[in-house]
């Protein structure tokens, strides 16, 4: 979604300002801006799509000065239009405002700001605040106390960030519910919604909590609260690194990403299980006695980690006597979920800021409930409003499309499981000893699937062209088959729908047809699932749907039934969506590839869902 940066220091701003904004490009949006201090006076360039329109702008106007702020805006209210992108700024030009978030209260601010005389130029909620705090700037208030009190008028999530033309020597910051980060350099100071937009010019950082503004000069940072209270702040060093963030030879991030996942897996599974076979996860306050008399668990998540949500239910399920139920964070929050404080609540994000996710948090630890988080980001919302947080380390995900999150999400979900379901007395040690040694084949079964990607890549070059597409799966690979979908339509625009195979017949049999491609989920079983997909596959050949299969390696009779098949080497089948799913990334990568959308920046989609 949206991004901020903003540098304060002695050097021009505007090329910090476009480095930053270029690392949150991957977030989503749809125009850009900054504003820029030049003689006492601000200067602001904006314009609607992506950044090289921007920079081409700055450019042309020879545009430099310092300090100063910039935005990436993902529209919400208003258009995407020049217009509509920030930063905005007040009736005089004083000062300028890059915003995050929802000011959900801004049509009542408006109308009394307008009544008051101030005049509005854009349709978006942001700019209400450059004129609340211009109203108090006039009456005399101090510029720390003018934007404090603004902040105190707004309901919803915001970051914001604020340029004063008065000021040359520095930039403001204030934050509710949105993350917004202030970060230390040699060169300068700087603020940013993510520390990878500044990565390569500060040491450390503080992380703002909600109600915080901070005062950001060269030298210096002061935190103040809504109260105008000062609050101490050790700055943290900065644990990402800027080379991170590079594409590493890779035509894109996502397949970088896609590439990076058996690397993530593997470390994770060495940092979580010692040479002994013990588990390690840090359970912070949750004990072993709670663990043992928990009977319910409800997970929530949104997206793609809702399907990994609903693999962690599965496979809990399967090994533990608790009930487990997944739930996604924009309906959890509005329905009445049954739970108290024996309940565990899992939540589950990369980014650890998605705005559903994190209301279904608080409402449950408002009622009492423990909440477990399964998060890629340090420090980030979900992180530090959780009792304990198992982070995946996958590193900064770039690709809007989520790839090694998930399967990172799934192997936390499946530690976590066999630590619970081993303390509390229900995995016997020979059972646990052999699932961990099945789980370490996972890594290497992923590396070999990558190495199919050029014969994936013709499979999706063949199909890529029809209208929509089935993918379909059962059981552990039920979850599997709704993220291949999302995948396919993610990136490749191509409509598709995932579908528990045992539901085809319930509804969407009536879509098959030669012109439908079905990607069936069919590797081997120790039951009789397998055959049972297999049925599903021949109800689909029967119709002449067209048959992708996703199949164990040497299975010769899957080949006989589908168009074409993608051999996956045999895993154990609770483990196989971590190795099945890369073989739909790919999948659906190159068809996007085939179709030659931007791949890393997909339409419309934003890579943190920071509203509602
Ligand atoms: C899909 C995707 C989204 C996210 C969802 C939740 O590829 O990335 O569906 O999974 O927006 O995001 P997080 O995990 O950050 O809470």
């Amino acid at each position: 979604m949206c991004g901020i940066v903003g540098y304060v220091g002695h050097r021009d701003a505007v090329p910090y300002l476009l480095e930053g904004l270029h690392a949150l490009e991957y977030r989503g949006y749809d125009s850009a801006g900054v504003a820029v201090r030049v003689d006492g006076a601000l200067r602001v360039c904006r314009c609607e799509g992506r950044l090289s329109a921007l920079e081409s702008r700055i450019a042309a106007e020879g545009l430099t000065g310092s300090p100063g702020i910039g935005h990436t805006r993902w529209a919400t209210h208003g258009e995407p239009s020049e217009r509509n992108a920030h930063p905005h700024l007040d009736c005089n030009s004083r000062l300028a405002v890059v915003h995050n978030g929802i000011v959900e209260n801004y049509a009542d601010l408006r109308r009394r700001l307008v009544a008051d005389g101030h005049h509005f130029s854009s349709e978006t909620d942001t700019e209400v605040i450059p004129h609340l705090i211009e109203e108090r700037l006039r009456r005399g208030v101090a510029a720390r106390d003018a934007v404090r009190e603004a902040m105190r008028e707004l309901e919803g999530s915001f970051a914001v960030g604020i340029l004063l033309a008065d000021d040359s020597q520095c930039i403001f910051a204030a934050r509710h519910g949105s993350p917004l980060v202030v970060g230390l350099g040699k060169e300068g100071n700087f603020i940013a919604s993510d520390a990878l937009a500044i990565s390569r010019h500060v040491e450390s950082v503080i992380y703002l909590e909600d109600g915080q503004v901070a005062e950001v000069t060269p030298q210096a940072v002061t935190v103040i609260d809504l109260e105008g209270r000062e609050v101490k702040i050790e700055p943290r060093p900065l644990t990402v690194k800027a080379e991170e963030a590079e594409k590493a030879g890779f035509e894109t991030f996502m397949l970088k990403e896609i590439h990076e996942q058996p690397r993530v897996l593997w470390s994770m599974i060495e940092r979580h299980v010692d040479e002994n076979g013990e588990i390690n996860i840090d359970f912070g306050d949750l004990d072993s006695e709670f663990l043992r008399r928990l009977e319910r668990i409800m997970v929530v998540a949104c997206g793609t980690a809702f399907y990994a949500g609903l693999y962690g239910k599965l496979f809990l399920e399967h090994l533990t006597e608790i009930a487990v139920e997944a739930d996604l964070g924009s309906e959890f929050r509005y329905r009445a979920p049954k739970f108290d404080q024996d309940t565990l609540i899992i939540a589950v994000s990369q980014s650890g800021e998605t705005a559903d996710t994190l209301a279904s948090v608080r409402s449950a630890k408002s009622r009492g409930a423990p909440v477990f988080s399964i998060c890629n980001v340090p420090m980030s919302t979900l992180a530090r409003e959780s009792d304990a947080v198992f982070y995946t380390q996958a590193g900064p995900e770039i690709g809007v499309a989520s790839t090694k999150a998930f399967t990172a999400q799934l192997a936390a979900l499946a530690l976590f499981s066999l630590r619970v379901a081993e303390v509390r007395g229900e995995l016997t040690a020979e059972d646990k000893n052999q699932l961990l040694t099945d789980l370490r084949r996972v890594p290497q079964a992923i590396h070999r699937v990558l190495l199919a990607k050029e014969h994936i890549a013709e499979i999706a070059e063949k199909h890529h062209s029809g209208p929509s597409a089935l993918y379909l799966g059962r059981r552990f690979n039920y979850p599997v088959a709704l993220e291949g979908a999302l995948k396919n339509k993610e990136i490749s625009y191509q409509h598709a729908e995932g579908y528990a195979a045992g539901e085809m017949k319930h509804g969407p049999i009536a879509l098959i047809s030669e012109y439908m491609p079905v990607v069936c989920i069919c590797t081997r079983t120790a039951d009789n699932l397998y055959e049972k997909m297999i049925s599903n596959i021949k109800e689909v050949q029967a119709r002449h749907g067209r048959i992708i299969a996703v199949a164990t390696e040497g299975d010769r009779r899957v080949a006989e039934l589908a168009e074409d098949v993608i051999y996956v080497p045999e895993v154990r089948e609770e483990f196989s969506p971590m190795v099945n799913v890369v073989a739909l990334q790919l999948l659906a990568y190159y068809a996007a590839h085939a179709r030659g959308n931007d791949i890393d920046k997909p339409r419309n989609l934003a890579k943190s869902v920071t509203v509602e």
